[in-house]
């Protein structure tokens, strides 16, 4: 059953026997994305034959309700079809364990039930524990397991024992310390795992492929040929049953922080030492993140611009305001919209502007980076009727239609020196002729492995933050708000950003 593709783009190696716990298994993350991805795993036998998925929660099920619950999460939300057969092969790995995960007794009981699974299988396994609960619980969860004898100091025994956590991973740079202290009391630092899904997107493993796989490029990319580069992470959809959630956090932290300069970290990182060792990509993206120029606090609102949305039509249909949205404060003061300036000040990148922007609400959803190559210099063209040279800008489409285009001038057909920007493009779904796996599977299937790679390190995860402090601190003191029409571009002070500099947004 094994795609080629799928086998080259996400390793051909099966796991060592494991039992993977999942707390928080009856929430949303877990039937969404948990549970979907373990099936399309064993879809495509990349599942160990002896292997259990505990799920942990304080609900009240059993082995067989919480297989009939991932069932339905399964024919809900699997990328593939349901099959029975495969359903029946799978199930028999799910198992369910209530459990309080603040209440230390509870976690002799889970103890007992996984050492009589390896004993059951008569093979020793190695322990993931899938923290899919609000971070709130971490630090209990992790200090619990550990009392239980359920984590083993890294490098003393013979099984991995790992722990993977879900974002957000603190709220700022002092939280985010704070946190990492407390894994790290049960944890060491590489048996710390830290989702970032976007990591997990071929499309965005892809960039490091492309610029160290392609020697055509790596001379160009530098402040010499580039001029300047965006970065787009744009949503059609609002906050929808997050409204809680979402309105504490604020797209800064919620998608900037982490999806967006992890991209970007990996779109300006020096080529590391190897691509097969996880620490030496991660050392190089945290040395763009510490190059980020910092923007001092009273430059943040010439850098930075926030962006709240108001009612509005998104395809034809009546969309309401951030503020008339469910669960929303009538005052709220959170950002659905921002957009920054950046600069990675180092040599290679000194003086390119890096424009970023993420929102909610926008006319559709794309993410996309852009790079846009220096235009040729005019003086060729003098007296050709030629006012616009187009510059050459090579686009990572993210999601969807995952590809890369690169656009380019050309001669359009006739006896006049008219010219036209044209494009070359790369699409994944007819190159390879199937869809990509989703973010989860490849994370996963990594940590089962033991690769830390599509992982982020501390060090990045504090340098994200300390680098949006200055942001953060400006705002609390009533940087100004921009409200944006739902199902436009976000407010134009957004685009000022960029006119001041002479560019202009892509138009996505
Ligand atoms: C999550 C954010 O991390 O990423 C959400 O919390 C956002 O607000 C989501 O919608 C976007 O992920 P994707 O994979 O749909 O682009």
């Amino acid at each position: 059953m094994v795609n080629p593709f799928v086998e080259a783009a996400i390793g051909a190696i099966t796991p060592a026997p494991a039992v993977l716990v999942i707390f928080g298994a009856t929430g949303d993350l877990t039937a969404r994305k948990l549970v979907p991805a373990l099936f399309n795993l064993e879809y495509d036998g990349y599942l160990p034959d002896t292997f259990a998925v505990i799920g942990a929660s304080r609900s009240t099920h059993t082995d067989e309700s919480f297989r009939a619950l991932a069932k339905e999460a399964v024919q809900q939300f699997s990328r593939r079809q349901f099959d029975e057969q495969l359903w029946e092969r799978f199930e028999k790995k799910l198992f369910y364990q209530p459990l309080d995960g603040t209440k230390q007794e509870d976690f002799a009981a889970l103890a007992t039930r996984i050492k009589a699974f390896e004993k059951q299988s008569a093979q020793q396994c190695n322990y993931l524990y899938y923290l899919a609960t609000a971070p709130r619980f971490f630090g209990a969860i992790a200090g619990n397991l550990h009392q239980a004898g359920l984590v083993e100091a890294a490098g003393e025994g013979t099984r991995l024992t790992a722990v993977i956590v879900e974002k957000p991973f603190g709220h700022n740079v002092e939280s985010a310390r704070e946190l990492n202290r407390t894994l790290r009391e049960s944890f060491s630092e590489n048996q710390i795992y830290r989702i970032d899904h976007y990591l997990g997107k071929e499309t965005v493993q892809n960039i490091l492929i492309f610029r160290f796989g392609n020697s055509i490029f790596e001379p160009l990319w530098n402040r010499k040929y580039i001029d300047h580069i965006q970065i787009s992470v744009c949503e059609s959809i609002g906050v929808g049953g997050r409204a809680g959630y979402f309105d504490k956090t604020g797209i800064l932290r919620d998608i900037v922080q982490n999806h967006l300069l992890q991209m970007l970290s990996l779109l300006c990182i020096e080529p590391p030492v190897s691509l097969a060792d996880a620490d030496s990509i991660r050392d190089e993206k945290v040395k763009v993140l510490r190059s980020l120029k910092p923007i001092a606090e009273p430059e943040v609102n010439r850098f930075v611009v926030r962006g709240q949305y108001s009612g509005g039509y998104i395809n034809g249909s009546a969309v309401e305001s951030y503020r008339d949205a469910d669960g929303i404060d009538q005052n709220s003061l959170t950002d659905t919209y921002v957009a920054m300036r950046c600069e990675v000040d180092n040599w290679r990148w000194s003086g390119v502007p890096i424009y970023i922007r993420a929102g909610k609400r926008l006319p559709k959803r794309i993410t996309e980076l852009a790079i846009y190559f220096n235009e040729p210099p005019r003086s060729l063209f003098k007296g050709q009727g030629v006012d616009q040279i187009s510059q050459n800008v090579l686009a990572f489409q993210v999601q969807p239609d995952e590809g890369i285009s690169l656009s380019m001038t050309s001669k359009a057909p006739g006896p006049h020196m008219q010219m036209r920007p044209v494009e070359m493009d790369f699409n994944y779904g007819s190159s390879f002729g199937i869809a990509s796996p989703d973010a989860y599977e490849r994370l996963l299937l990594d940590a089962l492995k033991d690769d830390r790679t599509l992982f982020t390190r501390d060090d990045e995860i504090e340098a994200a933050w300390e680098y949006l402090a200055p942001v953060f601190a400006a705002w609390d003191s009533g940087s100004p708000m921009h409200h944006y029409e739902a199902g436009t571009w976000g407010p134009h002070q957004a685009a000022q950003l960029l006119r001041e500099t002479g560019h202009r947004w892509r138009r996505l």
